[in-house]
């Protein structure tokens, strides 16, 4: 379905994420609407609308599916009961089925494996005997995750040796887990893709992603990799996103292996922090592309225009940002987040460079 300029799209959730969303919307002339239980949230502040309540309240989530033409989420953490709710009155892209894959990580991985894509071996956990059983087959060390909810590596635990297994497994306070074997990965990388509603998809170029406690720290854009290897990503992307008849932006993160394959480590069905280089550094930036692909319009080139360097300012990092915005050809964006707390994604930084540099 189309809906033209003009038209309102509905947000789910009030994060960065939602908020450069917001701003690419209002750059094609759509207005927004966001769906919160967060006061004075990063994405409302640029939004034309909020509403603040639980992701769990019906009769809030019927005054917002009133008001929009189409909803989207911005992170997948999302009840699944809200996303089937609002979707009985308008559309709602990623679809349910998407948001649902993503949020297991058992069901996402074995997802992963039917339609053949590669992913670390790995095993369901909800007894300690299951894990006792099936960590010493993975091999040592490997990782300990809660199926659901976890992100910036919340939720998950290395196990090193056999005599970890009991200490991990009472971390994980009795929720569904899933045991993985630990991948001796030489690089990161992810590959952000779009898809829209005549199914015609398109990549942008394959990044490395550098993590620092488990949190993205910095993205450079594009990755140094083989064509062969960009080929292996954008093939990986294609056949998850054909699966799931997917529309709007998909990301999926990979392990580079030693032996030179591809892994993936897991899939976001959202717009992605290693894609925020792409508000400078491409023709059309990712938040862009997934209002264009969620209204039914052609999506925009994903060429990118300059190499680009993309670093998160997390906590105290921010008391650095009078630096980076003396700097050249460097792109300061911060979130309107009032209080800096460790591990919180305050802003980021995007350096770009000519292409050929
Ligand atoms: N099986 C694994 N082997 C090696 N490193 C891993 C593995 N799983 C996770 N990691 C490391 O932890 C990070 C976060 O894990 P991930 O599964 O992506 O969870 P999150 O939802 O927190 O991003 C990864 O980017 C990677 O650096
Ligand atoms: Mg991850």
């Amino acid at each position: 379905m189309r809906i033209a300029p003009g038209g309102t799209i509905g947000i789910l959730g009030g994060g960065q994420l939602g908020r450069m969303l917001a701003q690419a919307a209002g750059k094609l002339g759509y207005r927004t609407v966001i769906f919160t239980p967060e006061e004075d949230s990063p994405a409302s502040q640029v939004a034309d609308e909020t509403i603040v309540a639980p992701y769990k309240r019906e009769e809030a989530l019927k005054a917002f599916a009133d008001k929009v033409d189409v909803m989207t989420y911005e992170f997948e953490n999302i009840p699944q009961q809200t996303v089937l709710f609002a979707s009985k009155d308008k559309p709602v892209h990623p679809s349910l089925q998407a948001l649902k894959t993503s949020q297991n990580r058992l069901d996402e991985k074995s997802y992963l494996n039917r339609i053949g894509v590669p992913t670390t071996p790995f095993a369901a956990v909800q007894l300690l005997d299951d894990l006792v059983g099936e960590a010493p087959l993975l091999g040592f060390p490997c990782v300990l995750k809660t199926q659901r909810g976890g992100y910036d590596g919340k939720g998950q635990v290395l196990i090193r040796e056999r005599t970890d297994m009991g200490r991990a497994y009472a971390q994980m306070l009795g929720q569904s887990c899933i045991i993985e074997a630990f991948v001796e990965f030489t690089r990161e990388l992810s590959i952000v893709c779009v898809r829209g509603q005549s199914g015609a998809i398109q990549f942008y170029p394959v990044v490395e992603n550098e993590h620092r406690d488990h949190i993205l720290f910095r993205t450079t854009a594009p990755a140094l990799i083989s064509e062969r290897m960009e080929q292996r990503a954008q093939t990986i992307a294609t056949k998850i996103a054909e699966g799931l008849d997917y529309i709007g932006v998909l990301t999926v993160e990979l392990f580079e292996t030693v032996d030179g394959g591809l892994l993936v480590n897991e899939t976001a069905p959202r717009v992605h922090n290693s894609g925020h280089w792409t508000i400078e550094g491409a023709r059309t930036s990712q938040f862009e592309n997934h209002i264009r692909a969620i209204c039914g319009l052609p999506l925009g080139p994903t060429t990118q225009t300059h190499r680009a360097v993309m670093t998160n300012l997390i906590g105290d990092d921010i008391e650095q940002v009078a630096d980076w915005q003396a700097q050249p050809s460097t792109f300061v964006h911060l979130y309107g987040k009032a209080e800096a707390r460790p591990g919180r994604k305050m802003g980021h930084v995007t350096q770009v460079f000519p292409l050929d540099d």
